[in-house]
C-alpha cells in the first residue's frame, strides 16, 4: 500500500561536457539536493575530451545509457572549426577519415528533439532587463532546416546537372567553377514544421497566451518558409482563441528590439529560430538567464542556451542561473509541478533580493574576484528553495 505514496526515483543522465558546462552542472546539483529530488545520475561521456581522446565526441556507450534514462542534463560543449580538430585528434585515429560534428546536434537529431523550447522572462529585479515584462518563448525546429548537414563544397558535377535540369534559375551559376561553390540545403518537412507549430499552439493553449509569432521569411523563401506559413495557417484554424501573427525574420528582429512585450510565443524553423533566441535571451539579461529543452515525444535534454565559454571553464566564476531554470524545465516535463515552480520562485527571489550577483549581472568583464560566484549563487538559490 504504501509504495503507491511513494514519490518516483528517477534515472537521469548526467552530461556536464566542457568548459563551464561543468562549473554550472556541479552549480545546479545544489538546487536538486536542496529541492529533494529523488533520482540517480548517470554520468556519460559527451564532448572534446573524447574526441580527442576516442575519435567520438558522443560515443556510443553514452547513447546507450542515454536510453535507460527519464531524461538527461547536459552542460556545455566545445565545437572547434574543422583544422584545429583534426589538429587535436590523438595521432592513432589521424588519417582514418574520422570527422568531428557537434554532439548536441547528433543528440537532437538520434533522439529525435524536434522541439527546442527556449523561455526568455524577465524576472522583476534583473538589472539587466531591457524593459519591464517579458515573456518570450521561442519554438525552434531542431533536426532540419539549414541545419540538416547536407552540404557541398565544390559542387559535385552531378548534383549541379540535376539542379539545372530542374530549375532555370540555377542556370546562371553554370558559368563558375565547381570548386567555387558551396551549397548548403535547406530542407524542411511538413512533419516537422506541423510539429513545430503544433507545439507552440499547444504552449499558447494551456499558458493561456493570446498570439502565436511565426518567424519566417516566405515572401522570398517562398518554399521552406512557404511551406511552414501553408501549414500554421492549416493549424491556426484548430485553435480559433489565438491568434497567428504572420512576421519576417528581418522586420521581427526590428519588432522585438522595439516592443519586446507585444510579443508572447514565437515559432521558427532551425536557424531562424537559433537567432531570435539569443536575441530573446539578451532582452532578459543574456546567456546567464536562458534556458532550454530539447524535446522528443517522451524523451528530453535539456540544457542552458549557451556553450562552455572556455576562457572561464573551471573558474567558478559564470551565472549559473541558465541552468538551474533548466532544471525547472525538466521537472515540468518529468511532471513535478511543484518542483519546477519552486526552483523558478527560488531564483526569482533571488534575483529580486539583488544581495548575490555574478559578474555578467554588473555588466563588466569578470575578474579573480568573481571566482566562487557561481556556486555562491548557487547556494543562494538553494537556500530560498528550502526556505519554501
Ligand atoms: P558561449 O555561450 O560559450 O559564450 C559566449 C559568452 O557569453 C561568454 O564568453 C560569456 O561572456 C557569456 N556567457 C555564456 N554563458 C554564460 C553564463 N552562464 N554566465 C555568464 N556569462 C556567460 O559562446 P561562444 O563563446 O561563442 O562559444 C564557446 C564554445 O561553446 C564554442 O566551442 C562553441 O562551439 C560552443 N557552444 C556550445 C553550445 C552548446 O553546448 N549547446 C552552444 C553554443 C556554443
Ligand atoms: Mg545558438
Amino acid at each position: 500500500m504504501e509504495s503507491a505514496h511513494m514519490s518516483k526515483r528517477y534515472k537521469i543522465a548526467w552530461l556536464e561536457g566542457d568548459g563551464i558546462g561543468k562549473d554550472v552542472m556541479e552549480a545546479s546539483k545544489l538546487v536538486l539536493d536542496a529541492i529533494k529530488f529523488d533520482a540517480e545520475y548517470i554520468p556519460g561521456d559527451i564532448g572534446w575530451e573524447f574526441w580527442c581522446k576516442e575519435g567520438n565526441p558522443l560515443p556510443e556507450r553514452t547513447k546507450e545509457m542515454m536510453k535507460t534514462t527519464d531524461a538527461a542534463l547536459f552542460g556545455a560543449i566545445t565545437s572547434k572549426p574543422k583544422e584545429d580538430a583534426d589538429k587535436e585528434l590523438d595521432p592513432k585515429f589521424k588519417g582514418k577519415g574520422l570527422s568531428y560534428s557537434s554532439p548536441i546536434v547528433g543528440l537532437r537529431q538520434e533522439f529525435n528533439l524536434a522541439v527546442n523550447m527556449r523561455p526568455c522572462k524577465a524576472y522583476p529585479g534583473n538589472p539587466l532587463n531591457y524593459m519591464d515584462d517579458i515573456d518570450l518563448v521561442v519554438f525552434r525546429e531542431n533536426t532540419e532546416d539549414l541545419y540538416s548537414g547536407v552540404e557541398f563544397h565544390p559542387l559535385p558535377k552531378e548534383v549541379m546537372d540535376v539542379l539545372v535540369k530542374n530549375n532555370p534559375k540555377m542556370k546562371k551559376f553554370l558559368k563558375v567553377p565547381l570548386e567555387d561553390i558551396a551549397v548548403s540545403l535547406r530542407i524542411n518537412t511538413r512533419k516537422a514544421c506541423q510539429h513545430i507549430v503544433r507545439a507552440g499552439f499547444e504552449y499558447a493553449k494551456k499558458y493561456n497566451k493570446p498570439t502565436v509569432t511565426l518567424v519566417e521569411k516566405p515572401n522570398v523563401l517562398r518554399e521552406t518558409s512557404g511551406l511552414m506559413l501553408r501549414e500554421a495557417r492549416k493549424i491556426a484554424k484548430e485553435y480559433p482563441n489565438i491568434k497567428l501573427i504572420e512576421t519576417n525574420i528581418d522586420a521581427l528582429c526590428m519588432w522585438l528590439v522595439k516592443s519586446p512585450t507585444d510579443y508572447g510565443v514565437m515559432v521558427a524553423s532551425n536557424m531562424f529560430g537559433d537567432i531570435i533566441s539569443d536575441l530573446a535571451a539578451q532582452l532578459v539579461g543574456g546567456l546567464g538567464f536562458s534556458p532550454s529543452a530539447n524535446l522528443g515525444e517522451k524523451y528530453g535534454v535539456f540544457e542552458p542556451t549557451h556553450g562552455s565559454a572556455p576562457k572561464y571553464a573551471g573558474k567558478n566564476i559564470v551565472n549559473p542561473i541558465a541552468m538551474i531554470l533548466t532544471t525547472s524545465l525538466m521537472m515540468e516535463h518529468l511532471g513535478e509541478h511543484d518542483k519546477a515552480v519552486k526552483i523558478e520562485r527560488a531564483v526569482a527571489a533571488v534575483i529580486k533580493e539583488g544581495k548575490v550577483k555574478t559578474y555578467d549581472m554588473e555588466n563588466r568583464k569578470a575578474t579573480e574576484a568573481d571566482k566562487g560566484g557561481t556556486v555562491r549563487m548557487a547556494k543562494a538559490i538553494a537556500q530560498k528553495v528550502e526556505e519554501q
